[in-house]
């Protein structure tokens, strides 16, 4: 196997981001391994990577298809100095990691989607999910967790995400070493998170709308039990999506799911 766990402590020893880190054949999903590790005190920065998930999760209880031997699934402990409210951006900090390390490989070709997403020539190559536990009015610890399909085949996905999803190998023709783009991923990680607790959001926030995907584009985001259409004007200095409605109005989107209008 390509991924395994001594290979990994090898290759991340003393890093701030996977120093610690554990490698499993096969759990339900690393977001929750790394979870019962963070209840239990794991250290800001430890990592989970799984070969396989049996049960990988989106958000709003989605499912993340996990198949073995081909991609990357992990988990990383944060225990970032900030309040609850600004967890969300720690999605967004992940999204310019990976789009940026993501294009050493497809110059170009890749960009975000607004919150989770990162697309390949506009297909859905990989995902964040983050998930935080509060403690009174601070962040106990954030678990940023992130599927990347690296060396996937066209024909494993479900007929669902034929059309959608993506992967390194498909865009890229060529088979890439989990080991490697684990390591370069973590560093990438590490850079930006270093410049979002050092800067704030600002920084990231610039980045981020350089790799925008949908930006003047009508979608229709469904936020909270309310629907709104209109036309994608940009991001706000907290990250929220704001979005140009029938009147005029723009409107701040903190948390929903975002889908493109034709026309
Ligand atoms: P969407 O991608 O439908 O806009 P989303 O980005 O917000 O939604 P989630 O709500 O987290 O994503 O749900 C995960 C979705 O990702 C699933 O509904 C499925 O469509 C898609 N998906 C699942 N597994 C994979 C995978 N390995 N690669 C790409 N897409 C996947
Ligand atoms: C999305 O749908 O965009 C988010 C998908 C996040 C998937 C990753 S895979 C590693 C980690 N463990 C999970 O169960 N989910 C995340």
């Amino acid at each position: 196997m390509d991924l395994n766990e001594q290979q990994l402590r090898n290759r991340l020893a003393g890093r701030a981001i996977g120093g610690t880190v554990c490698f499993f054949p096969e759990v339900d999903s690393t977001n929750e391994v790394a979870f019962e590790l963070a209840l239990t005190g794991a250290s800001d920065g430890a990592a989970v990577v799984a070969d396989t998930q049996r049960s990988g999760k989106g958000r709003l209880k989605r499912r993340w298809l996990s198949p073995p031997g081909c991609n990357l699934y992990t988990s990383i402990v944060l225990r970032p100095p900030l309040k609850p409210a600004l967890a969300p951006q720690i999605t967004l900090v992940a999204g310019v990691a990976l789009a940026e390390f993501i294009s050493q490989y497809c110059r170009g070709y890749v960009s975000l989607k607004w919150p989770n997403d990162v697309l390949i020539r506009g297909k859905k190559v990989g995902g964040i999910l983050t998930e935080m536990k509060a403690a009174g009015a601070d962040i106990d610890f954030v678990i940023l967790g992130i599927g990347v399909n690296v060396n996937m085949k066209k024909d494993s996905f479900d007929e669902s995400l034929v059309q959608t999803a993506t992967s390194l190998r498909e865009e890229t023709g060529g088979n890439l070493s989990r080991l490697d783009f684990t390591v370069g991923l973590y560093d990438s990680l590490e850079r930006n998170y270093d410049m979002f607790i050092r800067e704030g959001f600002s920084p990231v926030r610039d980045k981020w709308l350089r790799y925008a995907a949908w930006m003047g584009k009508r979608v229709r985001v469904v936020f909270g039990g309310e629907v709104l259409e209109g036309e994608v004007m940009g991001m706000g200095g907290d990250g929220a999506l704001l979005v140009r409605d029938g009147t005029m109005a723009v409107k701040r989107i903190i948390a929903g799911d975002a889908s493109l209008r034709e026309g």
